[in-house]
């Protein structure tokens, strides 16, 4: 079953067109990769499918956890996101000021369904919420190796690890459609390998369905089951791994000569 169906998807920027045409689909629970030169257009389709930006024409047809069908081009991110779609950004965007925990606790409270004046004199309903809160935030941060540095600013964490926590952030949202754009960028070899693993846990403990850009090809070629390829815009090639690797034009546009 497709979760997204993306159809004719383009979005121009006065006269560049960044992304042309595009028809490309997820299955629930596939791990699927979207690859491409520098400037292909990839962090424009995310933000596309997550309603960052508007397209300019086409259609993304997302099929909720029920069967239930809704049109989610042009929705506003707030929106998609209540609609199981959450994400990561090339460059990260934490709420730097606040503890590990915080970030995490923060996008966990889109989904309280608690009222204000419950909340103000802490009345069962609160408690109880608040309470599911903070041991399912303590499982997520355990589950990417955050849990010790619960309490620690999210600006003082290395690199690698404000990218988990990043990750840990969008799963706290309960969505479960996930977009990770660049995920192992600035990582080393070894935390490459162990966030490739961590992803996959995370895929079978959340029943996710994750979409990610990335560069590392030894990463992408590992972990992702279909591979989409983007140069100039428009998809140039699709399959599995090992499909798009001995693929002519992928070489050709990574390669920049005839293969
Ligand atoms: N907000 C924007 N305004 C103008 N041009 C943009 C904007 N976002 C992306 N572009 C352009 O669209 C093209 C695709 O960019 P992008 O999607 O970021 O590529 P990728 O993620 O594959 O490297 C590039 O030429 C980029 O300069
Ligand atoms: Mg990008």
């Amino acid at each position: 079953m497709a979760v997204l169906d993306v159809k004719n998807l383009s979005k121009s920027f006065g006269g560049l067109k960044a992304v042309s045409d595009v028809n490309l689909y997820v299955k629930k629970g596939e791990l699927l990769g979207l690859i491409g030169p520098n400037g292909a257009g990839k962090t424009t389709i995310f933000n596309l499918l997550t309603g960052v930006y508007v397209p300019t024409s086409g259609t993304i047809e997302l099929t909720g956890s029920r069967g239930e069908r809704a049109e989610i081009g042009g929705m506003k991110p707030y929106l998609t996101a209540r609609h199981g779609i959450s994400r990561t950004f090339q460059n990260i965007r934490l709420f730097k000021n606040m503890t590990v925990l915080d970030n995490i606790l923060v996008a966990m409270h889109q989904n309280a369904r608690y009222t204000l004046l419950e909340a103000i004199f802490r009345l069962p309903r609160y408690y109880s919420q608040e309470t599911r809160f903070a041991e399912t935030a303590a499982h997520i941060l355990a589950l990417v190796g955050l849990d010790q540095k619960a309490g620690e600013l999210a600006s003082n964490l290395p690199y690698g690890e404000q990218r988990k926590l990043e990750i840990a952030r969008a799963i706290a949202t309960g969505a479960n459609v996930i977009f990770l754009d660049e995920p192992a960028a600035g990582m080393n070899p070894s935390e490459t390998d162990e966030l490739a693993s961590l992803i996959v846990n995370l895929k079978d403990e959340y029943d996710l369905t994750i979409i990610l850009i990335e560069h590392d090809m030894k990463f992408v070629m590992g972990l992702c089951e279909r591979i989409y390829v983007l140069d100039f815009g428009t998809i140039i090639a699709e399959g599995s791994p090992d499909e798009i690797k001995h693929n002519k034009r992928v070489i050709q546009a990574y390669l920049g000569e005839e293969a």
